[in-house]
């Protein structure tokens, strides 16, 4: 498997190591990707870290806070000093904010619009620029189900991965006569930290396996996996491509 993907040796850079950038950090070290995963939360970089090790393999964390442009563009270049150039770069950070359009207010809006789609823009453009001159990369993002429906109190969350999809195809059709691909991983319904409290309480669990025809919830793994390929060489000729992982949750 990891022959196949050709990822030896090759830099990747990681931001968010949560759940499923956790998962995809893990999968392509497995792969012999030199890989730099990138949080803010220390606990979560020693968890990636020691599961990589736990499976043999080997990655390094650098933690940072990706809030800002500056913040963003330093992480790039921290990353190329440890790895070069990435070959494959993953955007993993991202937040909800559960409540009505009418409970939110100007600040609430702003928060989850920079962490979600301005922190991607923001290492997009510096990942890309780099990728560009070199004339080779892989660029996914992580967008959502969201990004095609309307739930209820995910109006900022929703916007936000809209604009991932679009902005990504942007990318991909601008940065394709150089030999960088850009494409996205929309995840259904997957059990992580950013969702399982939510799931545990009030019969959520029980109410999201209804709407998936798959019958159940997706687990970190399978998004690592789907990008894991779009970061590969074996994924060439793909992009500009939201690839759902959701169980057929986007069917109904
Ligand atoms: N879990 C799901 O069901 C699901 C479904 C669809 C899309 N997604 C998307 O997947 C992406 C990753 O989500 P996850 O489920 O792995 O969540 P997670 O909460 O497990 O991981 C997100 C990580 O980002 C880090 N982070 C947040 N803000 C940061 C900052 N400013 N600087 C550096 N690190 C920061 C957090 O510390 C955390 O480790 C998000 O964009 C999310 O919207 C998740």
């Amino acid at each position: 498997m990891a022959g196949w993907l050709n990822l030896e040796g090759k830099g990747a850079l990681v931001v968010g190591g949560g759940g499923l950038g956790g998962a995809t950090a893990r999968s392509l070290a497995e792969a012999g990707a030199r890989t730099v995963v990138v949080d803010r939360d220390e606990g979560a970089l020693e968890a990636v870290a020691q599961a990589a090790a736990d499976s043999g393999a080997e990655l390094a964390t650098l933690h940072a806070d990706v809030s800002t442009p500056d913040a963003c563009r330093a992480v790039v270049a921290r990353c190329v000093d440890m790895v070069g150039t990435p070959r494959a770069f993953l955007h993993a950070v991202g937040r909800n904010d559960r409540r009505p359009v009418l409970e939110l207010g100007d600040d609430d809006w702003e928060a989850i619009l920079r962490l979600n789609l301005s922190t991607a823009w923001w290492l997009g453009q510096e990942v890309g620029r780099r990728m560009v001159a070199e004339g080779a990369g892989r660029i996914v993002f992580v967008s959502s189900v969201s990004a095609l429906l309307a739930h209820p109190d995910h109006a900022p969350y929703a916007a936000s991965k809209g604009g991932i999809n679009q902005m990504m195809r942007v990318m991909a059709r601008e940065w394709a006569p150089h030999g960088v691909t850009v494409n996205a991983v929309g995840p259904g319904y997957i059990e992580t930290d950013l969702t399982r409290a939510y799931l545990d309480r009030d019969g959520h669990r029980e109410a999201l396996e209804s709407l998936v025809p798959a019958g159940r919830l997706g687990a970190p793994e399978e998004i690592a996996d789907a990008a894991t390929f779009l970061l590969s060489d074996r994924a060439g000729f793909v992009t500009g491509q939201c690839l759902y992982v959701d169980g057929g949750r986007t069917l109904v």
